[in-house]
């Protein structure tokens, strides 16, 4: 098919995925057609993709600050978080550890749904911390919370929908001290922060592919050595015994080169889009009446900038900037044309009236200033549009 009209489109999504840098294609491409050998196989082609495993191993851990050893790859990050919150909480029942975890309503669902169904069929007691209005957990909170049987504490180090930092070395220090292990989803951050598993004393970590340049259905799950952990993909002993299933080598390639790809970038390209989003959120705010940032104002994902706007409709707002090229997600799910509020910016204190105005623009290493000029043109409009049109009704 072939376009009839040039109308611009602007991506602004990549806390959602990124596009795979060409480094990374360049390096996954020999594992998809030449080299495809099943990595548990023992003859030569087996042989082949085992040596690339291994050193995508090696390259992810070095990364990382970790041991090869302690790298797992998995499907998704979705299914690292998952395996690492069962892995650690099956590990307790079966030692008779204790059954107390600690975490957020902030969480990816990836770790609120794994958490809700511990406590509901498990019977796992859950803990969810309240945060501030930022999004942030207190570490005295957590400190608090601990108890006696306490297991787990799950905080992420950057939250999806408002950038917020979490203060992941200082609740990773005392759950050390403690001697309860310490789970963070850093889906987030790779490639817009260092992340060294040792600086945030971090016993579980996921991490996902895409949305570091690398290919998508790849995640990361680091599990620090000694840490107890029980499988719960089993099968066939795969990624020393931890994670069952043939693994993905193209994509264990193009991880381990992704991540050497935005160690490169980050350095440039960190204030590069922290001076981008800070120009955004001024001109959105200098433009559109009742905005607010959403998040905390500075402590936040460089390429990260999300607001609510008082009686709009996040998803009539996204579709909106859909027409005109622009592509944006919202906090809130939109279910059957019944949109709610953003669990997310409700658990922050944020009224019902702004939480379902939620929006998240999100920049990538590819966003330029003339991509921001037209999303500063497009934007107030758009909100004054769905306005007019929610007051209708
Ligand atoms: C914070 C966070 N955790 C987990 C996930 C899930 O990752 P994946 O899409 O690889 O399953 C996401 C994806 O948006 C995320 O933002």
């Amino acid at each position: 098919m072939t376009k009839t009209s040039a109308r611009r489109r602007v991506y602004l999504d990549y806390s959602a995925t990124t596009p795979v840098a060409p480094e990374v294609v360049q390096a996954m491409q020999p594992y998809l057609t030449d080299l495809f050998g099943n990595a548990a196989s023992l003859h030569e082609f087996g042989r082949e993709a085992a040596a690339a495993l291994d050193e995508a191993h090696i390259v992810t851990g070095c990364a990382l600050g970790a041991r090869a050893s302690e790298i797992v790859f998995t499907g998704c990050g979705t299914e690292a978080d998952n395996l690492a919150l069962r892995g650690a909480a099956f590990a307790a029942r079966q030692h008779g550890r204790g059954d107390h975890i600690i975490s957020a309503p902030t969480e990816h669902h990836a770790v609120t749904s794994t958490l809700e169904q511990l406590q509901q069929l498990f019977g796992f007691e859950v803990t969810f911390l309240p945060v501030d209005g930022c999004g942030r957990v207190d570490p005295d909170d957590v400190k608090r919370a601990l108890r006696r049987n306490t297991i787990l504490v799950s905080i992420m180090m950057a939250n999806n929908e408002i950038g917020t930092l979490e203060p992941i070395a200082e609740i990773g220090h005392m759950c050390r001290e403690r001697g309860v292990i310490f789970h963070t989803d850093a889906v987030q951050c790779p490639a817009y922060l260092p992340i060294d598993v040792e600086a945030l004393q971090v016993d579980l970590m996921a991490l996902s592919s895409h949305k570091f340049y690398g290919p998508k259905g790849v995640g990361i799950l680091y599990i620090r050595e000694g840490t107890p952990f029980v499988p719960t993909l089993t099968g066939g002993g795969h990624e020393r015994g931890r994670r069952a299933g043939t693994v993905n080598v193209a994509g264990a390639v193009g991880t381990a080169v992704a991540l050497e790809y935005v160690a490169q970038q980050r350095e440039t390209q960190a204030p590069r889009l922290q001076r981008l989003r800070d120009r955004l959120i001024e001109g959105v705010l200098a433009a559109v009446p009742d905005a607010r940032v959403s998040g905390h104002p500075h402590n936040r994902l460089p390429h990260h900038a999300s607001f609510v706007f008082k009686g709009v409709d996040g998803e009539t707002l996204l579709m909106a900037l859909d027409v005109e090229g622009i592509a944006v997600s919202t906090g809130s799910a939109c279910t059957s044309g019944n949109p709610e509020p953003s669990p997310v910016l409700l658990a922050m204190g944020i009224p019902s009236e702004w939480a379902l105005g939620g929006l998240r623009i999100s920049l990538g290493y590819h966003t330029s200033d003339e991509d921001l000029d037209y999303v500063l043109e497009k934007l107030p409009r758009c909100v004054a549009q769905v306005r007019r049109a929610m007051s209708e009704l």
